[in-house]
């Protein structure tokens, strides 16, 4: 497959024309920036105690302020199946080509398949992302898990097992959201404000100047929140306060961010945050990024607990499909999409 990077090898000794960024977007010197402010890691066990409950929820929402990231840990999903699942995901991108091929598609309407760079590559211009990707559907798991690659042959186990312990994980902390920030406990699970899911395997080989290319460039995630399967390998960055700041893997933890849904819905108090992926040119990366979103059809406004007097609606009442066909013909531009969904 010439287009995958993952089917390079060890070959390639410097970056083809079309991965090389113009300056100003290279990573360049931010490659190898410290974990020196650190996204806060939240021990959901806290939870537990209730002493620490309130506390415990007051920083997710500090945190989803601040940050719009947040990771953690004690979350309740076993960590063997989190071991074997980011077994079997790299085990997907060392697949042969011949099988690889086959799962390779640039249809933006195929609801499961490989695609390299972003999922737009047919149309997209010449400047390509140091990454492949295999993306489908995962809620509910019935409705998707028979579409799904057979090889690797555990595939579908141990995504599907993960999926849905995800999803429930995902639904525990938006009700802890709903709960701290004083929306209604079961807010994000009506209205299909939460129905569906989707996961993109993310594969970053090693990549010969890792300071010209990025492996996903700046962008905020358009769906309501996101929950981030990471390894050992760093590669994560996050624009807080004008400044790219790594996010340190902790391969136990759970990695979360604030999609625009949840900004919208929370009326500007949530926040979500550009973030890009680095390349490094000694350890290849895999994650797996579940993409909790509403259903097409759902509506979508600033929930009625966050506005007052003094806090009138900042954004407009839109169906989720309007606004996630605004952000693919835009590209996920940031400023041009929030600008457009501005009340
Ligand atoms: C994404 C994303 C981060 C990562 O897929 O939207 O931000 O580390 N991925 O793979
Ligand atoms: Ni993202």
């Amino acid at each position: 497959m010439e287009k995958l990077v993952s089917s390079w090898g060890n070959n390639v000794k410097a970056l083809p024309h079309n991965y090389i960024f113009p300056p100003e977007l290279r990573p360049g010197n931010n490659l190898k920036i410290l974990f020196t402010t650190n996204i806060p890691v939240i021990d959901l066990r806290e939870l537990e105690n209730h002493h620490h409950r309130f506390q415990t929820i007051q920083k997710i929402i500090k945190a989803s302020e601040e940050f719009g990231f947040f990771q953690v840990i004690n979350h309740g999903v076993d960590i063997n199946l989190m071991k074997e699942t980011r077994k079997v995901m790299k085990e997907l991108f060392e697949m042969g080509d011949e099988y690889k091929q086959k799962l390779y598609s640039e249809d933006p309407l195929k609801p499961c398949r490989l695609y390299t760079s972003r999922p737009t590559y047919a149309t997209d211009d010449n400047l390509h992302l140091w990454r492949d990707s295999f993306i489908h559907p995962c809620h509910p798991l019935d409705q998707w898990q028979h579409l799904w690659p057979q090889n690797p042959t555990k595939h579908r186990e141990y995504v599907g097992a993960c999926s849905v312990e995800v999803k429930k994980l995902a639904s525990r902390i938006l009700r802890l959201i709903s709960e701290g920030a004083g929306l209604e406990i079961e807010y994000f699970e009506k209205g299909g404000l939460s129905g569906s899911m989707l996961v993109s395997l993310n594969h970053y080989p090693a990549c010969p100047e890792p300071s010209l290319t990025l492996g996903v460039s700046k962008h905020s995630d358009p769906n309501l929140i996101t929950i981030l399967l990471q390894d050992y390998v760093s590669g994560l960055q996050v624009l807080h306060n004008g400044q790219w700041i790594a996010v340190e893997p902790l391969p136990d933890a759970f990695l979360v961010n604030v999609g625009f849904q949840l900004q919208i819905i929370s009326n500007g108090r949530l926040q979500c945050c550009d973030h890009r992926v680095v390349t490094n040119s000694s350890d290849a990366r895999t994650t797996a990024a579940f993409f909790v979103a509403p259903l097409d059809d759902s509506f979508i406004e600033p929930a009625q607990a966050f506005i007052d007097k003094y806090h009138p609606p900042l954004f407009k009442s839109f169906k989720y499909k309007d606004f996630r066909s605004y952000y693919i013909a835009e590209k996920g531009d940031t400023e041009v999409v929030m600008e457009s969904f501005l009340a």
